[in-house]
């Protein structure tokens, strides 16, 4: 666990390092930045789980600064050190999020009492950091901007989950316009581009909010700018974005360049999209062959077959013996559902509940809630609960 301390006196701060090195477990003291002190509006990557604030060394401006940290760290756990004790500025403080008041000056057994609070509730919060999916295509026109766009609708509104995509389509990238019409001011580069300057704000103002929490960060449709992402600030924001979001769905498309193995080192999930003909499971053995020259484990790699047939000569188990391993999930064939969904920019969720399509997004969606959170109440069951008229998913 890492505490960052915001004081401006000497004594106290030293006195809570030391409070948090001898505790247990300890707690690693992150430094702030130069000019953190005076300017709060810088931020480290390297994000705390306990953040300690002393308003007295920031006097009027204290909940200022408690309510632009509580931003930049939203799930970080916060204390503040206070001599003021009136229940306005109690209220005040829990109002922005601070779990633990502690009274100035510090009586020691209480600076550990909080801590020990804080502690005990961050080691049985669930993990922090969200997962990372990468979809990469086989063969050009797989049909992996339409898996990737509308499995990460489904997780959010299905699963209740913040999902982020990004796509890494780096010219004529097209994944928002398939399940909404938004238009993005800003692109990828951009953002990438600002990454040393990166905040929650930042980041709201660059992506576009489909629904509250389904946010896409579009690709450039500049083809100068195409070529101007950085790749360790590429990884800078993946590793900011996966704060915030349950989920970070990534198109990558159909090329293995630098920005995009990085995608796929840190990811979680990997899932190639293949067709049921020759020509995918050529370039999917080759692809498979690239992941084991990176050094992927057999796990993080999880095959799709999109526009599944049973009926089709190559089926399922072909590809499980070329490929050496299990085939993950089969969305069905349905020309019409797909195209009238991509046309009319509607996720396939919204347009066509029942069809098949749906169905077998669903039970995607199930299978990843499943593995990060683990949930009392089947999604199955709460999808029915909450949609009072019967859903006709598995027909
Ligand atoms: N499950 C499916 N059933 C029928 N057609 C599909 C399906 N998935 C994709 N398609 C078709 O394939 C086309 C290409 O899909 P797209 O997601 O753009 O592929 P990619 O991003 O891999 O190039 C779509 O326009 C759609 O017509
Ligand atoms: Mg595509």
């Amino acid at each position: 666990m890492k505490a960052l301390i915001l004081s401006n006196d000497k004594e106290t701060k030293a006195l809570i390092q030391r409070t948090c090195q001898v505790h247990q477990p300890a707690l690693e003291i992150i430094q702030p930045l130069p000019g953190m002190q005076s300017d709060v509006g810088l931020i480290t990557l390297n994000s705390p789980d306990v953040v300690v604030i002393d308003a007295n060394g920031y006097g009027d401006k204290s909940l200022e600064i408690v309510a632009s940290m509580t931003q930049k760290y939203p799930k970080a756990f916060f204390m503040l050190l206070s001599s003021d004790r009136s229940s306005e500025m109690l209220i005040e403080a829990m109002r922005l999020g601070v779990r633990e008041v502690v009274a100035l000056p510090i009586v020691l057994p209480d600076l550990q009492a909080a801590l020990q609070r804080i502690t005990e509730k961050i080691s049985t919060t669930e993990k922090k950091e969200g997962k990372l999916l990468s979809f990469l295509s086989c063969k050009g026109g797989s049909g992996t901007t339409f898996i990737a766009a509308n499995l990460a609708y489904a997780l959010s509104a299905l699963g209740r989950k913040r999902v982020l995509l990004i796509d890494l389509n780096q010219q004529f990238g097209d994944a928002a316009l398939y399940v909404s019409d938004l238009k993005a001011s800003l692109a990828l580069s951009d953002v990438c581009n600002s990454v040393d300057r990166m905040d929650l704000n930042l980041l709201e103002s660059s992506v576009l909010h489909v629904t509250p929490n389904f946010n896409i960060l579009a690709s450039s449709d500049q083809v100068e700018n195409s070529a101007d992402i950085h790749v360790d600030q590429f990884s800078s924001l993946l590793q900011f974005v996966r704060q915030h979001y349950d989920f970070t769905i990534m198109d990558l498309g159909r090329q293995i360049n630098p920005i995009n193995v990085r995608a796929l080192d840190v990811s979680d999930f990997i899932y190639p999209i293949f067709q049921q003909s020759l020509p995918f499971l050529r370039n999917g053995r080759r692809l498979f062959e690239i992941f084991s020259a990176l050094g992927y484990r057999q796990e993080k790699i999880q095959i799709v077959i999109n526009r599944f047939e049973s009926s089709a000569s190559l089926d399922a188990a072909e590809y499980e013996r070329v490929l050496g391993q299990r085939v993950a999930h089969r969305i069905p064939n349905n020309h019409e559902v797909v195209n009238e969904s991509i046309n009319q920019g509607l996720p396939v969720l919204q347009m066509a509940r029942s069809s098949p399509i749906t169905k077998s997004l669903v039970e995607w969606v199930n299978g990843l809630v499943d593995i990060s959170t683990p949930s009392t109440t089947s999604l199955i069951r709460r999808i029915f609960v909450r949609n009072s008229a019967p859903l006709d998913l598995f027909r």
